[in-house]
């Protein structure tokens, strides 16, 4: 098995920097699509089978260090009571969002493995076609971007009803936070219980938060949720989020093994602020990859350089990989890296 990117989530010394790509089985995938115009998007999430083989698809195209499961952030909350949809062009869509106390009072929390059987079944299955290749990371929201979405209804420019609540309601966003971290826990721990050998909490919608809101309506809950994970799994633990360079702190006291940035704030910067004690994930602008190679090496370069031969860093993009992405240079890219960070 390719173990560079365990080693490098723990800090030990690896033979290349590892390199995975969050959203790398998607629509810039030729293959990706053979199923998506068979299938619904959740049906395909839901469908064992169907997951292992999409979370396949990059596994072996290129020579990616680790696998991320195919699933959403979102089922969790379907399985909470929500109805979820995922509508063709618009994105995902919750038809009943949060918006009262009764309807917090609605919610269902099930333990993960009756609430979303797919997830360790899809887990399963994948581990068995990887026959030890790469690890497998298992992925959850975190409570903030969960919330959020609860809230929402669907994407959201400036979280005016979110915020709304946190603001307003403070004890109930607390309540409906801490509902969600345990839920969040719970997940993560049933998928390292079904085999995912690392665990990554996606905080994508957090770069939205003042520092103080932050710490004061966010922290503790996301802290809760990576504790329990902590005592409950030996996995590893990426704490991701966007637009985190005036949160950085404190996105690592909230937790995490390895902190995952994106491309607005310098790879060595993050570093230099998080200490060595935190791995750290990421950060070519996804944008890059729509460059000539040239372009994408040269940047490349730069975010390794940037390391310094530091140990814990996994190369990744700031964010998930773009539906037009030619595959050409994801290919490209994953063995570059590789290449020039050869020991
Ligand atoms: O990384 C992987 O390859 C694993 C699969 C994965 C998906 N979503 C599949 C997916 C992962 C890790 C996610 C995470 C996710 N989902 C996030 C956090 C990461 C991020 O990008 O910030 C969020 C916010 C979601 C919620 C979500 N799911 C949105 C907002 C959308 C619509 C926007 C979009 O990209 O289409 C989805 C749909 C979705 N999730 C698709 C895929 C492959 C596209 C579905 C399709 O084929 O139409």
């Amino acid at each position: 098995m390719s173990d560079r990117f365990l080693k490098a989530c723990r800090r030990e010394s690896v033979d290349a920097t590892p390199v995975w790509f969050m959203r790398q089985a998607g629509r810039y995938m030729k293959a990706y699509w053979t199923y998506r115009n068979r299938y619904p998007f959740l049906e395909m999430v839901k469908t064992p089978e169907v997951a292992a083989a999409i979370t396949m698809q990059p596994v072996n195209a290129y020579d990616v260090d680790a696998a991320i499961i195919f699933q959403d952030l979102l089922p969790i909350l379907e399985a909470m009571g929500l109805e979820l949809d995922y509508v063709k062009g618009a994105g995902p869509v919750i038809h009943n969002p949060i918006r009262t106390r009764a309807d917090i009072d609605a919610l269902t929390v099930k333990p993960a493995e009756e609430a979303m059987p797919y997830t360790g079944d899809a887990i399963r299955t994948t581990i068995a076609e990887l026959e030890g290749r790469v690890p497998l990371i298992g992925f959850a929201g975190a409570p903030f971007t969960l919330v959020c979405y609860a809230i929402e209804g669907g994407s959201s420019r400036n979280y005016e009803i979110a915020k709304g609540l946190m603001y307003g309601d403070p004890k109930q966003w607390h309540r409906l936070m801490d509902l969600m971290a345990s839920a969040i826990a719970d997940s993560l721990i049933a998928q390292a219980n079904a085999g995912a050998q690392a665990l990554q909490v996606f905080d994508s919608w957090v770069g939205a938060l003042s520092p103080a809101d932050y710490r004061e309506y966010v922290l503790p809950h996301s802290q809760k949720a990576l504790a329990i994970v902590k005592q409950n799994t030996d996995a590893p633990l990426i704490h991701f989020g966007t637009g985190t360079a005036g949160i950085l702190e404190l996105i690592k006291e909230a937790g995490g093994d390895v902190i995952g940035v994106d491309w607005r704030i310098d790879l060595n910067v993050a570093w230099d602020r998080l200490g060595s004690d935190v791995g750290i994930q990421g950060n070519l602008d996804p944008v890059v990859l729509f460059a000539p190679f040239e372009e994408v090496e040269r940047q490349a370069r730069r975010v390794l350089d940037s390391v310094q031969g530091r140990r814990g860093h996994i190369f990744n993009l700031g964010h998930g990989i773009l539906p037009r992405t030619p595959v050409e240079n994801v290919r490209k890219l994953i063995d570059f890296v590789h290449e020039y960070t050869k020991r």
